[in-house]
């Protein structure tokens, strides 16, 4: 397999951080375009974490969170199965040489030349909650073994999905467990998704009862019980109450271990692993209204919604910076803009920031889940490039976990944004003021003003 750079892994010496990280990078060159850190030690841990926690259930991780090639690299190195919602997920996993058995096609509606491609791949086992996907499946691989994906939405959830999938577990899944008796269709298992970022509230706990009864209700052999996702990812947030709740239903309505447990985890192993830097490019004081005492500051980042932002608006997350360089200074009122020209291109509409110079720097963690596959490069604005870093302790392990192999990891060499030329040559545009000279240009023009 050829490794492309951007594939590669640095190995960390000694003591460090992905902050640390971020500074070395800005530190070392002219670094303009933002860009994110992966841990991958994070993604590791996690792993370790989730077996820990939950021997039972295994992960398949849910590729649409972030399918950044190493991600799933490591994944596949670590032994996770994963869930694909498309022709060119499977077709991703698969490249990496990952088997099929190992992949569930878990989107119930599926086009029919994905059934096709999932079929002549040999991915078999894949998710329906309705007769006309059924009817499909009969056409395309009436060899399918089939999950019925059930609707049970925990009470709140960041993005609610039984909208949109989960045939009724009462009123509609016994009919359609019968069509597909009828039509000679393999029904293997239950699934179900709470909603993703979903606080559980007792939701798996009631889809793993409400599977029970479709398993004792007869008519196919199932096999197989499927919890979705909806697993917390942020540094903040705790497996632990989750993972009690579904080890004690898990004990109550499946006590036997002749049923195969799994669950298609996104945000749970990507969100922590990704720390992106953006960069200050350009920033604005908005004089104070009548009856406001205080100037509000915008200031104007190198990523914004078109890109990883999008998360703000899609995932609907809340996101937070720290500075890069820490500041004395009290936080005064302000706002975070992207760079597009688009008025909706908002981050942050209303925080406190320690006032920010033009090639300040800010930190932003937890940005794994659902923002590099969704994001664009509208207005020209490049999608930041990911540098992935590995403690050395763990580097000596992961190296020898196939697909990962020693060609992935960069060794003995500082992390280095993009190299200053000497001189430019003819063409080449002036480096950006921003950047070294900020302070004593930023200084200058404040001395014009007064
Ligand atoms: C079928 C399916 N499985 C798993 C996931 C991953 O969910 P999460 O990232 O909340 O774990 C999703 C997310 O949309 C999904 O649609």
């Amino acid at each position: 397999m050829k490794i492309v750079d951007e594939e590669r892994i640095r190995v960390m010496e000694g003591e460090w951080s992905p902050t640390d990280v971020i500074r070395q990078i800005v530190e070392s060159g002219t670094q303009e375009d933002p860009f994110y850190v992966m841990d991958i030690g994070e993604v590791v841990a996690r792993y370790h974490r989730w077996r820990e926690l939950m021997p039972r259930v295994e992960p398949f991780y849910a590729v649409k969170c972030n399918d950044e090639k190493l991600l799933v690299t490591t994944l596949a190195a670590l032994g996770t199965g994963f869930d694909c919602a498309s022709k060119a997920e499977i077709e991703l996993v698969t490249s990496i040489g990952v088997k099929p058995d190992r992949i569930i096609f878990a989107n119930p509606a599926k086009m029919a030349s994905h059934i096709r491609y999932s079929s002549a791949a040999g991915v078999n086992t894949m998710t329906f909650d309705s007769e006309t996907e059924l009817l499909k499946i009969k056409q395309y691989m009436p060899h399918a073994q089939l999950v019925i994906r059930i609707r049970c939405d925990a009470a709140e959830a960041q993005c609610p999905l039984g909208i949109k999938f989960g045939c009724d577990p009462v009123s509609e899944a016994p009919r359609l467990l019968k069509l597909a008796a009828v039509l000679g269709l393999e029904v293997v298992g239950v699934s179900f998704h709470v909603g993703s970022g979903a606080r559980s509230g007792g939701a798996y706990a009631r889809g793993v009862r409400l599977a029970r009864a479709l398993f004792a209700a007869g008519g196919h052999r199932l096999a197989l019980l499927d919890l979705g996702g909806g697993f917390p990812g942020g540094r903040g947030c705790s497996l632990a109450e989750v993972a009690s709740e579904i080890n004690t239903a898990l004990e109550t309505h499946f006590p036997s271990r002749s049923v195969r447990v799994i669950a298609e985890p996104g945000r749970y192993f990507a969100a922590a692993a990704y720390t992106l830097a953006t960069m200050v490019h350009a920033k604005r004081e908005v004089t104070p209204k009548e009856g406001e005492d205080e100037l509000h500051t915008m200031y104007f980042v190198n990523d914004g919604v078109y890109g990883s932002f999008n998360c703000v608006l899609y995932d609907h997350q809340v996101v937070a910076c720290e500075l890069l360089t820490p500041s004395s200074e009290p936080p005064q009122p302000c706002s975070v803009w992207g760079p597009s020209c688009d008025g909706l291109d908002c981050i942050l509409g209303a925080a406190r920031l320690p006032a920010l110079r033009t090639g300040s720097w800010l930190v932003w963690r937890d940005m794994g889940a659902y923002t590099i596959p969704v994001a664009s490069p509208f207005n020209g604005f490049p999608v930041p490039r990911v540098r992935a870093v590995i403690d050395h302790k763990l580097w000596s392990v992961l190296k020898e976990l196939w697909p990962l192999t020693e060609a992935h990891f960069a060794i003995g060499e500082r992390m280095t944004g993009p190299q200053q030329s000497p001189s430019p040559s003819p063409g080449t545009p002036d480096p950006d003021p921003a950047l070294a000279p900020a302070i004593h240009h930023a200084v200058f023009v404040e001395c014009a003003l007064k």
